[in-house]
C-alpha cells in the first residue's frame, strides 16, 4: 500500500478476528517501530511482543484492577500484543513510543492488519502486580510502558473517525 494510502484509511480497530497473524508480519510491525526517530538518537525504546493468551490475560487483569477498571477489563483481545517502553527518566521516553507506534500502526495498515494504542499500562506500570509480570516478561526496571498496541486481523468494517480539519493556521 502507498504510504498517503495507509495514512488515509488507517483507523483504530478494536475487533479481531481469531486467525493468527504470521510471525514474519509481526516482525515487519515491529520493524517499523524500530526504524521510527528517537531523540538525541539515544534508542533505548524497547518493543516486548505478547502472543501468549495466558500471558495477555493475567497482564490485562493486573492492569485492569490497577487502573480500576476492574476484572473484565482487557486489551480487546488481540492475537498479538506489543507493550512499547522507554527509560523512565529519559525526557523524550513518550515522543519517541509515539513516533513507534505511529509508524506501528501505519505498517499493520499497510499490511492489511488492525491495531489499535493501548494506554492503560503506564500509570501503573510501577504497581507490584503489574512489575511483577513486566520482569517476567523481561522488561527492565527502569523501562516505563508509555504504550501498547493491540494488533490483529480485523473482524469487520470497524468505525472510521471523521477528522477536524479546522485546526490549521497559514501564516
Ligand atoms: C495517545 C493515545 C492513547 C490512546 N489510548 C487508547 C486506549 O487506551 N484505548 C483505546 O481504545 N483507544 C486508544 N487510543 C485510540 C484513540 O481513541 C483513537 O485514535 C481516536 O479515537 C481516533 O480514532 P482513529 O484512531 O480511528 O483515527 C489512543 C490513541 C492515542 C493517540
Amino acid at each position: 500500500m502507498e504510504l498517503f494510502e495507509a495514512i488515509r484509511t488507517r483507523h483504530s480497530v478494536r475487533a479481531y478476528d481469531a486467525k493468527p497473524v504470521d510471525r514474519s508480519l509481526i516482525e515487519q510491525v515491529v520493524e517499523a517501530g524500530i526504524l521510527a526517530p528517537t531523540g538525541m538518537n539515544r534508542q533505548t525504546r524497547r518493543f516486548t511482543v505478547i502472543q501468549n493468551r495466558e500471558k495477555m490475560d493475567a497482564l490485562a487483569h493486573a492492569v485492569g484492577e490497577a487502573a480500576g477498571r476492574g476484572p473484565g477489563y482487557n486489551f480487546y483481545d488481540p492475537p498479538v500484543f506489543i507493550l512499547v517502553s522507554d527509560q523512565e527518566d529519559d525526557p523524550n521516553g513518550l515522543a519517541n513510543c509515539a513516533c513507534a507506534l505511529e509508524n506501528m500502526m501505519l505498517a499493520a495498515q499497510g499490511l492489511g492488519l488492525g491495531a489499535v494504542w493501548i494506554n492503560q499500562i503506564g500509570p501503573v506500570c510501577q504497581q507490584p502486580a503489574v512489575r511483577a509480570l513486566l520482569t517476567e516478561m523481561r522488561l527492565a526496571p527502569d523501562q516505563k510502558v508509555y504504550g501498547a498496541l493491540s494488533l490483529g486481523w480485523p473482524a469487520g468494517e470497524g468505525k472510521k473517525i471523521e477528522k477536524n480539519r479546522d485546526v490549521v493556521e497559514w501564516v
